[in-house]
């Protein structure tokens, strides 16, 4: 049954967790703020979501929340020096992130999960569909995802999450999907959804990822979710009761990625994603290429 929907207008950065894994460059900078070749992961994410026509961009913040602000604002003095310099390219890209969205920022106090971290965006998104984007997943922009997941939420209504097929023997790091195919080829309707299940007792290697389009029924599920998983409240934990309950918010569907994501929170995928963005860029490509081929070679 199509149920017709409002369309979204706001996207939710959650930026408030502690980043371990990537300890000690992470004890007094965010995760989020680490660059992917020369931009902040978490500037990827922003222009993802501008590029999908959400301008009104709330991201959720703990500690160590003043590199995120300060990205997004202007840098008065930096643009004089550059501006006396006539150095108007870099101008220009220092322009670029305080320019790109109309920023709002809300304190997680604690990192009490990821769930945690989307209620404290309850008040600011008020009663209607929104995004969800995390901060240390990059979908690269050739491969449109957001876009594509709105106007299923459109079409369908409840919320709509994003899998990518993952191998069998990953899916313990990942929340996973129990899901029915569709008339769509690339939408599934979601049965249940367990995180980071104990291996061997994944329902599919459907894994979820770090994008989502919520129907607002999630703020009051996830008032009521308990603290599951690492002891943290879950999202994937409040997502289960609403796809196994449509009476709390409508369905949920899956949209199955099959572009380019990168996971910058984990040490090896971020270093792919430099390594990778960085070769497919015109100024730095060509050159980083030879000397990646010379060092494989040099190795054997
Ligand atoms: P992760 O589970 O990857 O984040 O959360 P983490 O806890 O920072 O990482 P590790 O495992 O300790 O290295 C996914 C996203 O959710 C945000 C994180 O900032 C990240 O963008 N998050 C997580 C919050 O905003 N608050 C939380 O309490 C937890």
């Amino acid at each position: 049954m199509s149920v017709p929907s409002r369309p979204i207008t706001k996207a939710v950065i959650p930026a408030a967790g502690l980043g371990t894994r990537f300890l000690p460059a992470t004890k007094a900078t965010p995760k989020e703020m680490l660059p992917v070749v020369d931009k902040p992961a978490i500037q990827y994410v922003v222009e993802e979501a501008v590029s999908a026509g959400l301008h009104d961009v709330l991201m959720v913040t703990g500690r160590n929340k003043r590199a995120l602000e300060d990205h997004f604002d202007r840098n008065h003095e930096l643009e004089q020096v550059l501006r006396a310099k006539g150095d108007h390219d870099r101008l220009a890209r220092v322009r670029e992130s305080s320019d790109l969205a109309t920023m709002h920022y809300v304190r997680q106090g604690d990192p009490l999960g990821l769930g945690h971290a989307v209620l404290c965006a309850a008040g600011h998104v008020g009663d209607e569909p929104f995004a969800v984007l995390l901060g240390d997943d990059l979908v690269d922009p050739r491969d449109p995802l957001l876009a594509r997941m709105a106007r299923l939420q459109a079409e369908r209504g409840g919320s709509v999450i994003a899998l990518m097929e993952i191998d069998p023997a990953q899916t313990h790091l990942y929340g996973c999907a129990a899901a029915v195919p569709t008339t769509d080829d690339d939408t599934v309707r979601i049965l249940d959804l367990v995180e980071k299940p104990e291996p061997g007792s994944a329902p599919s290697n459907l894994a979820v990822i770090g994008r989502y389009v919520l129907d607002p029924a999630v703020f009051e599920v996830l008032k009521k979710t308990e603290p599951g998983r690492g002891g943290e409240i879950q999202l994937t934990d409040a997502l289960q009761r609403m796809a196994t309950d449509p009476s709390l918010g409508g369905p949920v569907h899956g949209i199955v990625f099959r572009g380019r994501r990168y996971d910058t929170g984990d040490r090896a995928a971020y270093l792919q994603a430099v390594i990778r963005l960085a070769c497919e860029r015109e100024d730095l490509g060509p050159g980083l290429r030879r000397w990646l081929h010379d060092f494989v070679a040099a190795d054997r």
